[in-house]
This record gives C-alpha cells, sequence and structure tokens, in this order.
C-alpha cells in the first residue's frame, strides 16, 4: 500500500472523492494525513467522516512562508509518503518544499493550463468569453500552479450559464479524474522523469492526454 498525504484549504469535495476511491481499492494507497492551513473548514469534517488523521497548520502563526512550508515538512516527511496532494490547498509553496518533494508533489488546478494560474479561474473563462474550460492535474514545481501536466479535463462553456453552474461542472470532472489519477500513479504507470511525465502502457493516461466531458 503507497502512501498519501493530502493538503486541503477549504471544502475537501476533492479529498473526500480521493478517501472514496482509497477506501474502495480503486487508489492502492492509504491517507496517512490530511492537513489544513485553515482551522474549521468542511474538509476537517469530511477527514473526520473517513476516519482520517489531521492536523491544522495555520499560516498565520508563522513569520514566513518559508517557516510555514517547514513545518509542514516536519510533519509529512517522518510519514515517508509515496505521494503529497494537493486537493484545493490555497497556498504558494516555496522553493525549498517543492524541490523536497519533486516527483511526489501534485496539483489539481481549475483550469485549462497554462491559462488562468491562480484565483477566479472560473470567472476569468467567462469573462473572456472562452467556449471551453476545464482542469489541470500536474507535478508540481515552484512555479504558480506550474509544473508538468499529467492531463487535463474539458467541458463546453454555457454561455447562459452562472459562475456557480460552471464551478460545479467543473468539481464534477476534478472527482472523476484527480482519483483515476493519483491511483496510476499509485500503481506506478505514471512517474516524473527530470521535467517530463513518463506514462506506462498500462496508464489510463499519455502524453498530452485532454479528455472531453460532457457534465
Ligand atoms: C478545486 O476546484 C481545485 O481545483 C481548486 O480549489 C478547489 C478546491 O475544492 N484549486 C486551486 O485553485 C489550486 N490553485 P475542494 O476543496 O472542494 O476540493
Amino acid at each position: 500500500m503507497k502512501k498519501i498525504v493530502v493538503l486541503i484549504s477549504g471544502s475537501g469535495s476533492n479529498l473526500e472523492a480521493i478517501a472514496k476511491a482509497c477506501q474502495t481499492g480503486n487508489i492502492p494507497a492509504t491517507i496517512e494525513l490530511v492537513i489544513s492551513n485553515q482551522p474549521n473548514v468542511k474538509g476537517l469534517d469530511r477527514a473526520k467522516k473517513f476516519h482520517l488523521m489531521s492536523k491544522v497548520i495555520e499560516h498565520q502563526q508563522y513569520n514566513s512562508r518559508e517557516e510555514f512550508d517547514q513545518a509542514l515538512l516536519d510533519q509529512i516527511l517522518p510519514i515517508e509518503p509515496d505521494l503529497v496532494i494537493l486537493a484545493g490547498f490555497m497556498r504558494i509553496l516555496s522553493s525549498n518544499f517543492t524541490d523536497t518533494l519533486s516527483g511526489k508533489l501534485i496539483n489539481i488546478h481549475p483550469s485549462l493550463l497554462p491559462d488562468y494560474p491562480g484565483l477566479n479561474t472560473h470567472k476569468q473563462a467567462i469573462e473572456n468569453g472562452d467556449l471551453m474550460h476545464g482542469v489541470s492535474v500536474h507535478y508540481v514545481n515552484s512555479e504558480l500552479d506550474g509544473g508538468p501536466i499529467i492531463t487535463q479535463g474539458a467541458l463546453k462553456i454555457d454561455p447562459s450559464q452562472s459562475e456557480a453552474k460552471l464551478i460545479n461542472r467543473i468539481h464534477k470532472i476534478e472527482h472523476a479524474v484527480y482519483p483515476k489519477v493519483i491511483a496510476d500513479i499509485a500503481k506506478g504507470y505514471i512517474t516524473l522523469k527530470g521535467d517530463q511525465v513518463k506514462f506506462e502502457s498500462d496508464s489510463n493516461f499519455g502524453p498530452n492526454h485532454m479528455e472531453f466531458f460532457n457534465v
């Protein structure tokens, strides 16, 4: 069984999708620890629901980004995780953190990267009149929402729909795609070699993989 640590900041719906997939055996791994940088978020309730160990490490309690990131590493490294998953973790990470966990750190971002790193991706896609929007799963480097892309999931924007509806549709893609990627990584089908993602033939994914979702 592979060991996973999940970092969250909010609702934790992706955490729940991952936890379910671990529970059913679709992901051959156990979530050893959930860390939230925000207290009292719904994600912590979801962790409890799945009997997962969780810790709150509040970034406000630290003088610098580096000190906060070191506090995270102090919790993460003793676990010797195979994978550290950012699931709605809304902090920029220092290069010491991303370098230390290089090849073991993945993120899901609600845009078709390189479009719209950062915040308010859905609003930007709507306001720019984009036809497509989506999600990207990627290995994490020290750039904001940067690093080699593993896969992308796309949908067609309906201009008559609200931003809330679009967010909801994007979440559906995230909950389908993220556990599937994590399962492939846990099975050793996806790895990072230097700055290239390597896909074994058994993987559900491959170079420049993008799936269209009718959600
Ligand atoms: C997700 O949409 C995720 O892609 C996004 O935060 C949301 C968290 O939802 N992450 C980022 O924007 C990272 N840059 P959740 O807490 O319900 O999983």
